[in-house]
C-alpha cells in the first residue's frame, strides 16, 4: 500500500488583518515546535492566508516546516487580469500550493471545471501543489446525485500531468462548509473511495494522491473523519483561525 503523509490545511478565506494573521501563523508554527519532533514530521501543516498575507505570513514562518499556500490563481502567467494572482506571484511570494476551485469560487465567481483545470495546470507549471477542490450541493445530494457530480467534477477539473506530488483533490460537500453539519463516515468513504478509483484509473500515481475531507472540521469530530479509509488529511475553513483547534485537529491524525 502507498504510504501518504496526512496533510492538515487551513484555508483562512478573507480573514484576518497582517498582524492577526502573522501572529496566527506564527502560533500554529510554535506548537508544531512545542510538540517535539515526532509529532511535528508526523503530518504536514499547510495554512492558506488572504492574497495580501502570504508574503509576511511566509516570511513569518519560514524555517519551521509550516508551508504556506494561496487561496486560488488565475490560469495565465501575466496579463491584463485586474484583481488576479498568478501561480508564478504566489510562488514567489513563498507559497507551495494553491487551492483551486473552492465551492465559493465556483458560487461566487461561476469557474467552471475547464477554468479550474487551467488553474490547476498554471499551478503545476509554477511548481506548486494544486488542491483541487469538489463537492456536491445539498439539492443534488438529496437527489441521490452526489457521485455523479463529484465524478463530473473531477473528469473536468484536473488537468493532464496531474501527479501525487504536485495534486491533492479536497472532497468538500458544500451543504457541510461552515455550517456546523458534517457528512457521515460512511457518506465520506463512499466519495473518497470513489475519488480514489477514479485516481487510479487516471494517474499512474494515483494511489499516491492525497484525497482531504472538508466541512466543518473541529476537534471534535477530527479523528472519527481521519480515521475513515482514504481520508489524508482535512481541508479546515473556521477552524483554522483557531491555532490550538487547528493544531488539535492535526493531532487527531491516526
Ligand atoms: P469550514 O470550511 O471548515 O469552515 O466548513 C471548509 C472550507 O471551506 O474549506
Amino acid at each position: 500500500m502507498t504510504e501518504r503523509r496526512k496533510l492538515i490545511a487551513g484555508n483562512w478565506k478573507m480573514n484576518g488583518l497582517k498582524t492577526d494573521g502573522v501572529a496566527l501563523a506564527r502560533a500554529v508554527a510554535a506548537q508544531r515546535a512545542a510538540a517535539g519532533p515526532s509529532a511535528a514530521s508526523a503530518v504536514d501543516l499547510l495554512v492558506c492566508p488572504p492574497a495580501t498575507l502570504v508574503w509576511p505570513v511566509a516570511e513569518a514562518v519560514a524555517g519551521t516546516g509550516l508551508a504556506v499556500g494561496g487561496q486560488d490563481c488565475h490560469p495565465k502567467v501575466s496579463g491584463a487580469h485586474t484583481g488576479d494572482i498568478s501561480a508564478a506571484m504566489l510562488a514567489e511570494a513563498g507559497c507551495t500550493a494553491v487551492i483551486v476551485g473552492h465551492s465559493e469560487r465556483r458560487q461566487d465567481h461561476g469557474e467552471g471545471d475547464a477554468l479550474i483545470a487551467a488553474k490547476a495546470a498554471a499551478a503545476h507549471a509554477a511548481g506548486l501543489m494544486a488542491i483541487i477542490c469538489v463537492g456536491e450541493t445539498e439539492t443534488e445530494r438529496d437527489r441521490g446525485d452526489a457521485g455523479t457530480v463529484v465524478q463530473r467534477q473531477l473528469t473536468g477539473s484536473i488537468p493532464p500531468g496531474a501527479t501525487a506530488a504536485n495534486t491533492v483533490i479536497a472532497y468538500e460537500p458544500v451543504w457541510a462548509i461552515g455550517t456546523g453539519r458534517t457528512a457521515t463516515a460512511t457518506d465520506v468513504a463512499e466519495i473518497h473511495a470513489l475519488i480514489r478509483a477514479d485516481l487510479v484509473r487516471r494517474l499512474a500515481t494515483g494511489n499516491g494522491v492525497r484525497i482531504l475531507y472538508g466541512g466543518s472540521v473541529k476537534p471534535a469530530n477530527a479523528r472519527d473523519l481521519m480515521a475513515v479509509p482514504d481520508v489524508d488529511g482535512a481541508l479546515v475553513g473556521g477552524a483554522s483561525l483557531k491555532a490550538d483547534e487547528f493544531w488539535a485537529i492535526a493531532m487527531s491524525c491516526p
